[in-house]
């Protein structure tokens, strides 16, 4: 071993570790405000006739915040540590990376703050209105300049796969979020969508289905390939599989955002094709969490004892159960029954909590410390408390859904022998509220566990030191 150089490069990763601290930070308020709209279905009296905690404004208000901020800062942190070590360069243009990390923090606070006031463009996860669009739209091609930036001035000539991935996740990004956001102002803040009729709906959809594709599957595909390897300490399984899974995936998943207009005034071939690209993407689905179970052969005794593999590996089951459930919610006889239903937002979480959840956490578990000069969290009892806490709430919230979705949906279609219903709907609301109890109890442990790793993380950043780690420097520098 050399001795480390001092004059040497070091990695820039300031920004990752601001990044990193407000995904957990973003986590816990995103998921507080899921428990509260939770909380308002099963028990209306909650929104205290306040507007401001109306469930129509903090509904949004929970979907971007864990979404893009809880989510949109993991990415971001890991995106800019991955890059850096695999590139072997500190970053390019680190003031651009800190504008980058306080335009997105000034994007999250005016949602937060527009979205309770009744401010919304009224399109599903596109709701802010054009000032914050147009921000979002500069730090997004700032991010941009930065990660591929990095990338053309790296040192290792082969780009590793996990790049790949959140280079198509940035790109996809971009190009949704410019497209769809497309509005003509009408004050400071109201617009109206360029699109009109179908034509919005599609463009709408093709944007909510890519945000789930790029914003919820491909970076965090690009954690999995990066962290679940350095966890487990074995090479990702088949590097051949992971260059098609990136292929088949990226190719597929812009065809498929018609499933969710089915049986809607959208030309009926397109809903078909949508459901058809919809079945395809079953395959690289699974290939890819494959690829990532399997980079554990040889090593599986290690979750045993490794709580941050078991999230990580737990993270790639629930990944493969939600694009098992998806291909099958798209064909059209099953979306019939599943549609509206709670069994919608059931998919949704074992996805969002499940995949996006999970594998936030385990990649931060190991990021974290390392950006404190540790090499493991404070408590590694806390985080197999963290585990254990967050699958059951999982659990719970998941199940929960699926029986009320699956019964609301066959309560609506009951018929009597003269065709009248058999139920109104009210009795279907009724039917529900036990389950709504049961989320709320899965959602409260989901919070719980969160807040046992803000604890944690408080706790691993007080006790280590920010010392910048140096850039690997060819042995040649060293000779
Ligand atoms: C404590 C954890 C959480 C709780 C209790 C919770 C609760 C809820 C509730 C009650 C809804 C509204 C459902 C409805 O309108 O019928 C919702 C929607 C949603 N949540 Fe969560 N959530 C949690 C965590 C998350 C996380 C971590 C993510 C993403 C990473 C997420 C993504 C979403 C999305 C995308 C929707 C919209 C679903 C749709 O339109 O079908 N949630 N959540
Ligand atoms: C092969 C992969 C997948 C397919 C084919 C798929 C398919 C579907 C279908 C058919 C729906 C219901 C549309 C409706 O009836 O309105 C849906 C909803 C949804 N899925 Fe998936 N899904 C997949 C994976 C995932 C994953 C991994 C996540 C999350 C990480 C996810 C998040 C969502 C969200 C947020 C919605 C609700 C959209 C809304 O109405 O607001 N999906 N998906």
């Amino acid at each position: 071993m050399h001795a480390p150089n001092p004059s040497a490069p070091v990695y820039s990763d300031t920004v990752v570790r601001q990044f990193a601290l407000m995904s957990v930070v973003w986590g816990v308020v995103g998921m507080l405000v899921g428990v509260i709209i939770a909380s308002q279905l099963a028990w209306p009296d909650l929104n205290f006739g306040i507007p401001w905690l109306s469930y129509g404004r903090l509904r949004p208000l929970h979907t971007n915040a864990v979404i893009f901020a809880f989510g949109g800062c993991a990415l971001m942190a890991t995106s800019l540590h991955v890059v850096q070590r695999t590139c072997q360069v500190r970053l390019f243009a680190p003031g651009l990376a800190s504008f980058v990390f306080w335009g997105w923090q000034a994007v999250i606070v005016a949602a937060a703050i527009s979205l309770p006031m009744g401010y919304t463009s009224g399109k599903e996860y596109a709701e802010l209105e054009w000032p914050i669009d147009i921000l979002i739209a500069l730090v997004w091609v700032a991010y941009a300049i930065v990660f591929f930036g990095t990338i053309g001035i790296r040192k290792v000539r082969h780009i590793y796969v996990a790049n790949w991935f959140y280079g198509a996740f940035i790109i996809a990004v971009a190009l949704l979020h410019i497209v769809n956001s497309a509005a003509i102002p009408a004050g400071a803040m109201k617009s109206y969508s360029a699109y009109a009729g179908v034509q919005d709906a599609m463009v709408q959809w093709w944007y909510g289905h890519n945000a789930v594709g790029f914003f919820l599957t491909a970076g965090f595909l690009g954690m999995m390939y990066y962290y679940v390897p350095k966890q487990a300490g074995r090479p990702v399984y088949s590097y051949r599989l992971s260059i098609v899974h990136f292929w088949a995936l990226i190719f597929t998943y812009m065809w498929a955002g018609p499933h969710h207009l089915h049986y809607t005034a959208l030309p009926d071939w397109t809903q078909s094709i949508g459901m058809v690209f919809s079945l395809i993407l079953l395959a690289p689905s699974w290939g890819g969490m494959i690829n990532g179970v399997m980079t554990l052969s040889g090593a599986w005794h290690k979750l045993r004892t490794d709580p941050i593999l078991r999230f990580l590996i737990v993270s790639l089951s629930f990944y493969g159960m939600s694009t098992f459930e998806g291909p099958m919610m798209s064909i059209k006889t099953v979306n019939a029954l599943s549609h509206y239903t709670d069994w919608t937002v059931g998919h949704v979480h074992s996805g969002a909590l499940g995949w996006v959840g999970l594998i936030s956490m385990g990649s931060l578990y190991y990021l974290i410390p390392r950006m404190y000069g540790r090499t493991e969290m404070f408590s590694v009892k806390a985080i197999e408390l963290h585990f254990w806490m967050s699958t059951i709430g999982i659990v719970l919230y998941i199940a929960a859904m699926w029986i009320a979705g699956v019964m609301q949906g066959l309560m609506w279609r009951a018929v009597n022998a003269d065709g009248t219903l058999t139920y109104t709907f009210v009795e279907s609301v009724k039917a529900t509220y036990p389950y709504y109890v049961v989320r709320v109890m899965g959602g409260l442990l989901y919070l719980g566990g969160m807040l046992v790793m803000a604890w944690n993380v408080w706790m691993t950043a007080i006790s280590g030191f920010s010392r910048p780690s140096p850039v690997p420097q060819p042995a040649i520098a060293h000779a």
